[in-house]
This record gives structure tokens, C-alpha cells and sequence, in this order.
């Protein structure tokens, strides 16, 4: 039986703003007063450097990376580069980036290859849409998507693996516990099939809709080892009570 620190990562998505950084003391703050949990941010690619200069030790991160480590790819960052600003982590394969850059598994994958090459710790969204859900295929998209996009395990440098249902962010609608572990569940299996005994340290997030009222009851799902948080990660009041919830599961 393995035990996983709870991770609370935050992706801001395209918010946030040099103002905004001050969120990040009282955050800072909350994790500080949590020593069993991790917590991240994944700031714009603008504001990296300076949440990195302002964000108290919290660990700062990119929301994609290129595959390539440099070359004329007008628009993007590469997971050197991210390094460089001193981003710890990055997130690729977001559903959005999946929808709206149409990204597939083969390129999601190339990411986190190049992502955990350069040393960074790399969250891997997988989720299903509504319409797969309802034709009860969530089961087998999700175990498509993570024999697509999850890499090889080599360095030192962590694999996450984040379960985001697509219909769950932003909406308000969070999956139901029972569903959260019926997926989590299932990712779990995929990974000890195909890593043996590695495969039961990664850690599976939850995101989707995490608020303060109902992470705990999020957090005490087996094999929910934190969360990816969108909303409400951009305020310290609406992101601190999600660690708390973590520090106390
Ligand atoms: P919300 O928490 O706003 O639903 O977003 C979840 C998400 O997409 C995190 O990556």
C-alpha cells in the first residue's frame, strides 16, 4: 500500500495579472501550515517569473509546453524554457487545449516526454466529454487517452496523472464520488498493468468544480491524491479551505 502526499494544484488558466500575485502569500501562507500536502500554481506563461519571485517557496508552473526544445514554432514555449523562467511543473493535455488546438494523444504524449526530459514535474489531463459519458464510454475514453498521452516512466522528474471530466469544469456540476472512484479506480489499474509497483505511486487528481465544500468528501475517495483546481485556485479565500481539506483527509 503505497502512501501519496496529497498534491492541490492550481491552474489559473488564462486569468490572472501582476495584481494577482498577491494572492499568492496567503497561499503560500496555507501551504506552510500544511506540511503534508503539496500545493502548486500554473500562472500564464507571463507571470511565471514574477509568481516564482512572489510566491512564498509555492512551486510554479506552466499550463503546456512544445515538444521541441527550441526552433521556429511562432507562439510557443518549450519545457526548457519554462524551466529556465523557474517553473517546477507543467499541465499538458488539458481538455481545452485538446478541443480548441485540437491536440491528440500522440502530441499530448510527445509533451510530457519532453516535459519530464527536462526535468519538470508533468500533470497529464485525461477526462471524458458529456456525450461519452452518457453512452457510458468514460471508462474506456479515459483508458484510451492514458495508453495515448502517458509517457514512459525515466528520470527523476514526476508524472501526475489529472482526471478532469470535461463536463464537470467550469459548470459547477462536480462527478459524483462514485464516479470519481469508479475512474480513479480504473486509471489506478492501468497504471500497475502497464508500471508494475511505480504505477501505484503516481499520483491521479481530481478536477473538475473543486471547491471548498466539497473537497474533503473529494479527497476521501481511494485514489483521489489531490486536485487540479481551475476557478477557484485564482483567490487565496476560495483556494486555502481546498488545502485545508487536503491537510486534514
Ligand atoms: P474548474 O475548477 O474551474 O472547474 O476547472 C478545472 C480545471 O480545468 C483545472 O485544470
Amino acid at each position: 500500500m503505497h502512501v501519496r502526499r496529497k498534491l492541490v494544484a492550481g491552474n489559473w488558466k488564462m486569468n490572472g495579472s501582476l495584481h494577482q500575485l498577491a494572492e499568492l502569500s496567503a497561499i503560500a501562507a496555507a501551504a506552510r501550515g500544511a506540511p503534508g500536502v503539496d500545493v502548486a500554481i500554473c500562472p500564464p506563461f507571463t507571470l511565471i517569473a514574477s509568481a516564482v519571485a512572489r510566491g512564498g517557496g509555492i512551486p510554479i508552473g506552466g499550463q503546456d509546453c512544445h515538444h521541441q526544445p527550441s526552433g521556429a514554432f511562432t507562439g510557443n514555449v518549450s519545457a526548457a524554457m519554462l524551466k529556465e523562467s523557474g517553473a517546477r511543473l507543467v499541465i499538458v493535455g488539458h481538455s481545452e487545449r485538446r478541443a480548441e488546438q485540437q491536440e491528440s494523444d500522440a502530441q499530448v504524449l510527445a509533451k510530457a516526454e519532453a516535459a519530464l526530459a527536462a526535468g519538470l514535474q508533468t500533470i497529464v489531463c485525461i477526462g471524458e466529454s458529456e456525450a461519452e459519458r452518457e453512452a457510458g464510454q468514460a471508462v474506456d475514453r479515459c483508458a484510451a487517452q492514458l495508453a495515448g498521452s502517458i509517457p514512459e516512466l525515466s528520470g527523476d522528474a514526476e508524472l501526475v496523472v489529472a482526471y478532469e471530466p470535461v463536463w464537470a469544469i467550469g459548470t459547477g456540476r462536480t462527478a459524483t464520488c462514485d464516479d470519481v472512484r469508479e475512474i480513479h479506480a480504473a486509471i489506478r489499474g492501468a497504471l500497475v498493468d502497464r508500471f508494475g509497483d511505480a504505477g501505484g505511486r503516481i499520483r491521479i487528481l481530481y478536477g473538475g468544480s473543486v471547491r471548498g465544500d466539497n473537497a474533503a468528501e473529494l479527497f476521501a475517495v481511494d485514489n483521489v491524491d489531490g486536485a487540479l483546481v481551475g476557478g477557484a485556485s485564482l483567490t487565496a479565500e476560495q483556494f486555502v479551505p481546498i488545502i485545508e481539506a487536503a491537510a486534514h483527509s
